[in-house]
């Protein structure tokens, strides 16, 4: 291969790209969810959280283009490969062919464009506030901006409540197959390490995806309120 680059136009080349991007967003979302988890220790912990992370502005905006530029490359590089394999001859792999493809591996590219759909949606409702007008961001009694607040009055209402559990279903069901396949795309299929890595793709979604819930469900029965 001379061609400079030549590697990352092979379908191997693609697949690495897919799961180094997927592993790193994957990473933030568990990272995402054990911040959140701060809203337990009430209002002074999870706001004191974002103003910390507010209060860098050059890490935080050098994680949110990261995070764009992961998100944009996992998306153009995952949908290229997904029509190079449909373009590809029907048989697949002859050694391939004894694995059933499972729901989850069957469904990736479209719960992948429901988890952009999701972001997109979840970015303008908590991070900008455009898409609730019933709550107005304020601060708290330290004077930060009050995160908890939002997010205690996100979660009060059904409709947001129902989104969110939604959006937790189909995270967990690209998230449960990506990490496995990841693993396997970056040759962790050793004996040793298959044993190893085999269940940790199911085990590190529901990880997240039942961290989530907790938050969602203990403000929606009011166990965590403002
Ligand atoms: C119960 C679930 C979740 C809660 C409570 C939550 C909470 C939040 C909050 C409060 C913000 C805005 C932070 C601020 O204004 O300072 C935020 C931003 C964000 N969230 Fe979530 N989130 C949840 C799930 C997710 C999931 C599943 C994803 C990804 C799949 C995600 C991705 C993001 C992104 C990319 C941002 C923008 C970060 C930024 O402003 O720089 N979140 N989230």
């Amino acid at each position: 291969m001379n061609r400079p680059f030549g590697y990352v136009q092979t379908s191997i080349g693609h697949k690495v790209i897919v799961a180094l991007s997927g592993l790193l967003l994957a990473a933030f979302v568990v990272f995402h969810m054990l911040g959140n988890l701060q809203v337990f220790q009430g209002a002074a912990a999870l706001n004191g959280y974002a103003a910390v992370l507010r209060d860098m502005p050059l890490l935080l905006w050098t994680a949110r283009l990261g995070l764009l530029g992961l998100v944009g490359m996992h998306l153009v590089i995952g949908v290229r490969l997904a029509q190079r394999n449909r373009r590809a001859r029907p048989e697949g792999y002859a050694a391939r062919t004894y694995r059933r493809a499972s729901f989850a591996s069957r469904t990736m590219a479209a719960s992948g464009m429901l988890l952009i759909l999701f972001i997109i949606f979840h970015i303008l409702h908590l991070t900008v506030g455009v898409v609730d007008h019933t709550f107005v961001e304020g601060v708290d009694g330290r004077g930060q901006r009050d995160v908890f607040g939002k997010v205690v009055h996100a979660f009060q209402n059904p409709l947001y409540v129902t989104i969110y559990l939604a959006a937790q279903a189909v995270l967990g069901l690209h998230l449960s197959h990506a990490l496995s396949s990841s693993f396997q795309t970056l040759g962790l299929e050793h004996p040793l390490l298959d044993r190893l890595f085999r269940g940790t793709g199911p085990v590190v979604a529901g990880f997240v995806v039942v961290g989530n819930i907790v938050i969602i469900l203990a403000i929606a029965s009011g166990v965590v309120r403002a």
